[in-house]
């Protein structure tokens, strides 16, 4: 056996290697083993790959519609090919971020299939380490729904979706959810026929409906099917049932975007007894399974599954197996969909609230309202604010945005509820002036206190 670690991280995800730097920060020993690319799912085959190609679909439809700015563009045209090789680099230069990260913080990478096999045991191949504290972060993977035609060619989860060689003419998304809405924003900003077939009633059901129905709207050249299940795939169509009759709808590509399942398998947590249940392994606010000395972070625990949760429940993780204090809380997570426009929010929903039977005040404001957002947008664009606040103690318990660059502001209304600030607190805050972000303040400024 090896000499002793004081932690082994299973996983190079957003939860591992943000755990990696921060235990080696505090000077521990640590082994990050990883069977793939440092930087996981994320950094290779999610956020950063789909982000990398809309934002050039994005530059597309800004350049196609450029005479609504006054400028003038010839003749515009999309490069698949240039626009993969671009993503390729923005990966390699992260994947290299994160390998100078590890170095820094003299943790040591192995590339292998880590199989713990015992309490502070974790083999790769022949050679076993030795370990104080494991961290499994192993994160998940694309669930494909076993209908007949599941495995035909054309369909595709997320991860083969961001390898296209060439556009299909007709994209069908089955999972009207936030990476099928992400893909399907994508599709058709480049002119593909996207049809988009949700089992719900209404596309990315996390969020409020009057933000999923704008958004639904927003995405003009895409087609809906809500409330229906699929039943088959063929090579040409996708086959389904609405309200009771068999529908179809042609395609020559499908993407399945129905959820993801925690990576649990082959990494001898059977052996040890970590409990497992079907949302993933079971942990506390602090991480810990119910095994001592063996914690899990990420999508693995099924908690909630965003990149940013991973890393911060990795730190929580570290600093509870090396005897600090601190706890996880998921009431001030934000979430994003980044279709153009964009979707943001963070805390309690208007349906949350009333499922709860939360007493609440709402306020909602057009981001018209802001310069900056009329300055720079065609003003037909959608986008909105919506700020919720408990109605006895006017603490803001949630908001939530529609429109271009919300991603960028909801951090601020995510550090406003996690300091649990009221209204009259808020109201104090300057903003900068002319922001998208000020629809935020002038939304509270609509609350009666
Ligand atoms: P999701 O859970 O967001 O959405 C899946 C959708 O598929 C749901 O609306 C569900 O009702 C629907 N569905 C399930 N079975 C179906 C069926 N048989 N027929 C039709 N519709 C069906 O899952 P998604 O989009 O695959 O994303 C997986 C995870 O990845 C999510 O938890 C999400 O948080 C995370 N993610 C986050 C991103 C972000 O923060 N921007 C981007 C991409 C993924």
């Amino acid at each position: 056996m090896s000499e002793m670690y004081d932690l082994i991280i299973i996983g190079a995800g957003p939860g591992g290697y943000v755990a990696a730097e921060r235990a080696g920060h505090m000077g521990k020993k640590v082994l990050l083993i990883e069977k793939a690319h440092l930087g996981g799912v994320c950094l290779n085959e999610g956020c950063i790959p789909s982000k990398t190609l809309l934002n050039s679909s994005k530059y597309y439809t800004h350049a196609k519609h450029a005479e609504t700015f006054g400028v003038k563009v010839e003749k515009v045209s999309f490069d698949l090919g240039a626009v993969m090789q671009r993503k390729e680099k923005v990966i390699d230069t992260l994947r290299k971020g994160i390998a100078y990260q590890m170095k820094r913080h003299h943790v040591e990478v192995v590339t292998g299939e880590a199989v713990i096999k015992g309490r502070g045991e974790v083999a790769v191949g022949e050679t076993v380490y030795g370990t104080r504290n494991i961290l499994i972060a192993t994160g998940s993977s694309a669930i494909r729904i076993p209908i007949p035609g599941h495995d035909l060619p054309h369909v595709a989860t997320s991860r083969e979706m961001l390898q296209i060689g060439a556009l299909p003419k007709k994209l069908v998304v089955i999972g009207g959810g936030v990476i099928g809405m992400e893909f399907a924003c994508f599709a058709s900003d480049l002119g593909v026929e996207v049809t988009v077939i949700e089992m719900l009633p209404e596309i990315v059901p996390n969020f409020d409906n009057d933000i999923a129905e704008t958004l639904r709207k927003a995405l003009k050249g895409v087609t809906y099917h809500l409330g229906a299940k699929v039943e088959a795939i063929e090579p040409d169509k996708v086959l389904f049932s609405k309200d009771g009759k068999q529908q179809s709808v042609e395609a020559d590509f499908v993407l399945m975007s129905v959820g993801r399942a925690p990576n649990v398998k082959g990494i001898g947590l059977e052996q040890v007894g970590v409990d497992i249940t079907r949302q993933g392994i079971v942990v506390d606010d602090q991480m810990r399974t119910n095994i001592p000395g063996i914690y899990a972070i990420g999508d693995v625990t099924g908690k909630m599954q965003l990149a940013h949760t991973a890393s911060r429940m990795g730190e929580v993780a570290v600093k509870t197996m090396f005897g600090l204090q601190d706890r996880m809380r998921y009431h001030a997570v934000p979430w994003v969909v980044y279709t153009h426009p964009e979707v943001a929010g963070v805390g309690v929903t208007e349906k949350e609230a009333a499922a709860k039977g939360l007493e609440v005040q709402v306020s909602k404001l057009p981001l018209k309202a802001s310069g900056r957002f009329l300055a720079e947008n065609d003003s037909r664009a959608p986008g909105f604010c919506k700020v919720i606040v408990d109605a006895k103690s006017k603490v803001l318990l949630g908001c939530h945005m529609l429109g271009a660059d919300c991603s960028e502001i909801i951090y601020g209304a995510a550090a406003m509820i996690e300091a649990e600030l009221r209204v009259q607190d808020i109201r104090d805050i300057i903003y900068p002036h002319p922001t998208v972000g000020e629809v935020m303040r002038d939304a509270l400024w609509e609350i009666e206190i």
